[in-house]
Parts: structure tokens; C-alpha cells; sequence
């Protein structure tokens, strides 16, 4: 297939690129570097540096035929979305109609969406949430990521192009940036290898659900085929806290230094976990990576390049 990846200087969608280059698919990426590195752009890819909101990515639908749109390229700060929504909503909303409007054009076959289990559902009331959680997110980000997925129906809908929307937990591994704001696993390696005192926000009881990147990969592998229009959560349905995960990044490290409780981050989720019992039935999907042996894989990835 002709495969449009945004995004794919990125953390997670330099990995989706690499695993539809493997199975042998000709990829073309969409990047602003504006978070990306061209270093991870994979060498076999079609790169051009262009802004998702550009009319330029609509021409390149065309003109290169592709048939699927991978859309990884986005805003993903969350910070950054409550202090500036329209910027958000200028990446994350119109990007995306902008992408849509050229798959419409172009006539593609579908559309895959990385969008985010971690916020569209906001505060959980049910634990691990399925897809049919109520979706109240509590950012703009989580709010643009939920306003994409409804755009996707329409264009299903109105334009018969089938989509769907992954819906992720937290995704860790290789090449997440260690300096960003997001990816608490990148943060504390880094500065656990740069023998740096982490700091925990909070009692540090607070839970995610961390999915290594290369079972995300395998789902975004499987979402090219299957045949299902809609949200899919890509989770482990793992509940891990704070001070759990900080444990296993301590002793993978080496370090011996006790980590520093600071304030709370006023609004932050308490608890966040996804079921996967939908991927399971409509991508054969299940996570393969446990979080011990993906830490060990992220801290010896961060290692080298620290
Ligand atoms: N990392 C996670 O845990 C997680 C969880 C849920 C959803 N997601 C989603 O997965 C996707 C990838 O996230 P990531 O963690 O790899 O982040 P990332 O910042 O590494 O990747 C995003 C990529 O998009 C590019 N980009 C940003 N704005 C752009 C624009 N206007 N035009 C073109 N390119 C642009 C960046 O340069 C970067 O390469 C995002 O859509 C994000 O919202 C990530």
C-alpha cells in the first residue's frame, strides 16, 4: 500500500512508519520537526517537512495516490492545550480536517488516527474503561483529540471513508523525548542516567497505563486491515503508580537516591487504564511487552543516546 504517516519524525510514528516499511508498504512522512528529529525518519521513507494544516499535504495525497493516512503528526502537550487552546485546536482540529479534506479529495481507502485513551474519557469511573466509557475530557487537548474522532464519523458517514481512532494509553519506549513535558518514563530515565533526583508530583499513588511502543506499533500494523470503523483502546488494562513505575526505573538505573515528592499538579487525572477487549476482537491484538522488560528496553535505548 501508499501510506501517508504524519507525524512520523515523531516518537510513536517514526515506529509506525518503520513497521509498515517492514511489511513492506511505501511510506511517505509528514513532519514540521517541530517536536520530530529527522533522525528518526527512517532512511527507506519519502520525507517532506511540511505543516498539516498546509494545502501542500493535500496535493501530496493526490499527486502520490496514497491510499492510507496514518495521522500521528499533532499538538500533544497538554499543558500547552489549557494554556493555549487555539494553538491546539489550530494543530489538532484543523490539521486534521485539513488532512481529512485531502483524503476526501484523493479518494483514499481509509484513515487511521492515533488518539488518546488517556484523556478522552477524563476522570474514569469504571476501571479498566472500554470504548463506551462516557467521554468527558478534562484539556483541550482531550477535547480536540474527542472532536477528531467525531470528525472521522462524519466522514465516514458522509463520504464512505472508514477510519479508526486508537485510542492510547501512556506509550513509552525508544526515542520518546526526554525533554518534553509529556512521557514521565523518558523524564525520569533521563535524569536517573544523568544521576539527577527524580521528582514525583504528589503521593505519587497516582495510576497510568503504559503500553510499550512497538506492541502500539503492531496495532497500528493490524488497524491497515481490519475491518472495523471507530475507536479501538491500545492498552494494557495494567494499572501502574507513580512510585511503582519510579521503583522499576531505580533499580533498571541503578540509582540509589530516593526520589522527591513535590506539589501536585492542580487538575491531573487520578487514575487513567484502558481494556483492550476490543482490540483483541477486531485487530487480533494483545500487548505482547511487559512493563519490566519494555523499561529495561527504554533506559538501555536512553543510554545510548543521553
Ligand atoms: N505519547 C503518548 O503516550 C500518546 C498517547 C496518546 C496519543 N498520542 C498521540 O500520538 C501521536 C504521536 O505522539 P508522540 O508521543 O509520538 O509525539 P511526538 O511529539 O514525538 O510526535 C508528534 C510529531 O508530530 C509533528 N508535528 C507536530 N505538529 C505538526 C504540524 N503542525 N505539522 C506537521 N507535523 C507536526 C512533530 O514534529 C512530531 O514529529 C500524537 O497524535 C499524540 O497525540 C500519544
Amino acid at each position: 500500500m501508499r501510506i501517508l504517516v504524519t507525524g512520523g519524525a515523531g516518537f510513536i510514528g517514526s515506529h509506525v512508519a518503520e513497521i509498515y516499511l517492514r511489511a513492506g508498504h511505501e511510506v511517505w512522512i509528514v513532519d514540521d520537526l517541530s517536536t520530530g528529529k529527522p533522525t528518526n525518519v527512517p532512511s527507506d521513507a519519502h520525507f517532506v517537512q511540511a505543516d498539516i494544516t498546509d494545502a501542500a499535504v493535500r496535493r501530496l495525497l493526490i499527486d502520490e495516490r496514497i491510499e492510507v493516512v496514518n495521522h500521528h503528526a499533532a499538538q500533544m502537550d497538554v499543558r500547552r492545550s489549557v494554556a493555549d487552546p487555539l494553538f491546539d485546536a489550530r494543530v489538532n482540529i484543523l490539521g486534521l480536517l485539513n488532512i481529512l479534506e485531502g483524503v476526501r479529495q484523493a479518494q483514499c481507502q481509509r484513515v487511521i488516527f492515533a488518539s488518546s485513551g488517556g484523556t478522552v474519557y477524563g476522570e474514569q469511573n469504571a476501571f479498566p474503561a472500554t470504548e463506551d466509557h462516557t467521554t468527558r475530557p478534562i484539556s483541550p487537548y482531550g477535547v480536540s483529540k474527542l472532536a477528531g474522532e467525531r470528525y472521522l464519523y462524519f466522514y465516514q458517514r458522509e463520504h464512505g471513508i472508514p477510519s479508526l481512532s486508537l485510542r492510547y494509553a501512556n506509550v513509552y519506549g525508544p526515542r520518546q523525548d526526554p525533554h518534553g513535558e509529556a512521557g514521565v518514563v523518558a523524564i525520569f530515565t533521563q535524569r536517573l542516567l544523568a544521576g539527577e533526583t527524580i521528582t514525583i508530583n504528589g503521593d505519587g499513588q497516582q495510576t497510568r497505563d503504559y503500553v510499550f511502543v512497538d506492541d502500539v506499533a503492531q496495532a497500528n500494523l493490524a488497524a491497515l486491515t481490519a475491518d472495523y470503523s471507530g475507536a479501538i483502546n491500545i492498552g494494557t488494562g495494567l494499572e501502574t503508580t507513580v512510585n511503582t513505575l519510579a521503583e522499576h526505573l531505580q533499580r533498571i538505573t541503578g540509582s540509589r537516591d530516593q526520589a522527591y515528592y513535590g506539589a501536585a499538579k492542580p487538575g491531573e487525572q487520578r487514575r487513567s487504564v484502558l481494556s483492550w477487549s476490543r482490540a483483541a476482537g477486531t485487530l487480533n491484538w494483545k500487548p505482547l511487552v511487559s512493563l519490566a522488560d519494555g523499561l529495561e528496553k527504554t533506559v538501555a535505548s536512553l543510554r545510548t543516546s543521553v
